[in-house]
C-alpha cells in the first residue's frame, strides 16, 4: 500500500518520534535519572531472585501497591501501579476524557502531555506560566477543560508551583486535576498522602528518577477510592511485569538510598548553579535534580560541543519561553566539575 499519513488517526498525524539520541558511551545528564547509578536494593533483588517466567504477574501489582500504601499511609486500593508514570498518565486520559475534550496544559511543561492528550483524541489548551514560571490559575480555570495536568516540580523549568496556587486550582477547576510528582522526592512531601481529601485530585509518581530504576519502567498514581476504582478498571491488566514489580518493592524498602540521593542533589545543586552563573549562564530556581539555564553561547553549539566531549544535556533552546536554554541534570561533585570544565571549553571555542 502506498500510504501517506492521511491513513492515520487525524489527531496523530503530526506526531514525531520522541527524543532518542544515538549513544556512544556519553555521560547522560539529559534524562534526570539518578546519577548514583542503579538502585542498590533492586539490583541485589535482581541478582538473587528467580521468577517463574511462565506465570503472569499479579494482575494489578498488589505487592507493590501494598508496599507503597505502607510508605504513604494510604489504602493500597487507592493506588494504581503500571509501566512508568507515562502509562499512568495515559490511563488518566483513557478514563476521564471523551473524544474532542479539552485538557489544559501549563506551558512550558513536560512535552509528552500533548502527545497523551492527542493520542486519546483530545485537544490541548496551552496556558502560559507567568513570567516567573508559576501557574496562571485564573486562566487555567477559565479554559473550562475536562482535565488538567501539572508537574510540580515542573519539567523543564525545575521550580515547584506555589502550594496556595495548587490548592486554589483544586478548589476552582471543574475537572480532574493531575499533579505529576515525578521529581517530588527532591522537593518535599507533595500531595500524595492527601489524595483522600480531594474529590478531583490524581497524583502520579515514578521510579525512574530518585529511585534509580528507569530501566524497569515502573510508575504509580493515587487518588480517592472512587477515582482509583474507575482508573483501575481502565488500566491494561498485567501491564507491570513481575520482574519490575519485585525490583520496585525492594527499592521501596530501601528509603536510605532515596535520602542519600536527595541529599546529594540538594548539596550539589547550588554549586552547579553557581558554576554555571560564573560561566555566564542565566539560571532559573530549581527544586528538582536538574537546572534550566540560558546559555551565553548558541544552545545548539553548546549541546553538540558537549556531546563531542562525551556529555549529553537536554536542549530546550528552540522553544518559546526557554529560548537558548539547556537543562543539565545535577550530577555528583565529579560529574558537575567535568560538566563545568567541558562547558567552559565549548564557550571558549564559540567566542
Ligand atoms: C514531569 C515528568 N513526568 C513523567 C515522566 C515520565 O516518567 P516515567 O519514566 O515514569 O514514565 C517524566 C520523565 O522524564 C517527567 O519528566
Amino acid at each position: 500500500m502506498d500510504a501517506d499519513r492521511s491513513i492515520m488517526r487525524e489527531t496523530a498525524r503530526d506526531f514525531v518520534k520522541y527524543y532518542n539520541p544515538k549513544l556512544h558511551g556519553e555521560v547522560r545528564l539529559d534524562t534526570n535519572t539518578n546519577v548514583l547509578g542503579s538502585n542498590p536494593a533492586a539490583a541485589e533483588y535482581l541478582r538473587t531472585h528467580e521468577w517463574d517466567l511462565n506465570a503472569y504477574p499479579d494482575t494489578y501489582s498488589g505487592g507493590l501497591r501494598e508496599a507503597l500504601g505502607e510508605l504513604y499511609g494510604l489504602d493500597p486500593d487507592t493506588i494504581i501501579a503500571g509501566n512508568g508514570s507515562d502509562e499512568m498518565i495515559d490511563v488518566i486520559f483513557k478514563t476521564f476524557t471523551n473524544w474532542g475534550d479539552d485538557t489544559a496544559l501549563p506551558y512550558p511543561s513536560y512535552s509528552l502531555y500533548d502527545y497523551f492528550v492527542k493520542s486519546n483524541g483530545g485537544k490541548a489548551i496551552m496556558v502560559d506560566l507567568t513570567d516567573d514560571f508559576q501557574l496562571d490559575v485564573d486562566s487555567m480555570v477559565r479554559t473550562g477543560a475536562k482535565l488538567t495536568i501539572i508537574p510540580s516540580p515542573n519539567n523543564p523549568t525545575g521550580n515547584c508551583f506555589r502550594d496556595r496556587d495548587i490548592e486554589d486550582l483544586l478548589s476552582r477547576f471543574e475537572g480532574i486535576v493531575v499533579i505529576d510528582e515525578a521529581y517530588t522526592e527532591y522537593s518535599g512531601e507533595g500531595l500524595i498522602r492527601r489524595v483522600g481529601e480531594f474529590d478531583n485530585l490524581v497524583v502520579t509518581r515514578t521510579f525512574s528518577k530518585a529511585y534509580a530504576l528507569a530501566a524497569m519502567r515502573v510508575g504509580y498514581m493515587a487518588s480517592n477510592r472512587k477515582l482509583a476504582d474507575m482508573m483501575a478498571s481502565v488500566k491494561i491488566p498485567y501491564s507491570l511485569n513481575a520482574v519490575s514489580e519485585g525490583a520496585a518493592i525492594a527499592a521501596v524498602h530501601d528509603q536510605d538510598f532515596i535520602r542519600r540521593s536527595v541529599d546529594m542533589v540538594r548539596q550539589e545543586r547550588p554549586k552547579l548553579e553557581a558554576g554555571l552563573r560564573k560561566l555566564g549562564f542565566e539560571t532559573f530556581h530549581s527544586d528538582a535534580n536538574f537546572i534550566l539555564a540560558r546559555s551565553p553561547v548558541d544552545h545548539t553549539a553548546l549541546v553538540s560541543g558537549l556531546k563531542e566531549r562525551g556529555i549529553l544535556i537536554r536542549d530546550f533552546g528552540a522553544k518559546r519561553r526557554t529560548e537558548n536554554c539547556v537543562r543539565p541534570t545535577v550530577g555528583t561533585p565529579e560529574l558537575n566539575a567535568l560538566l563545568l570544565e567541558k562547558t567552559a571549553e565549548v564557550i571558549e571555542e564559540c567566542r
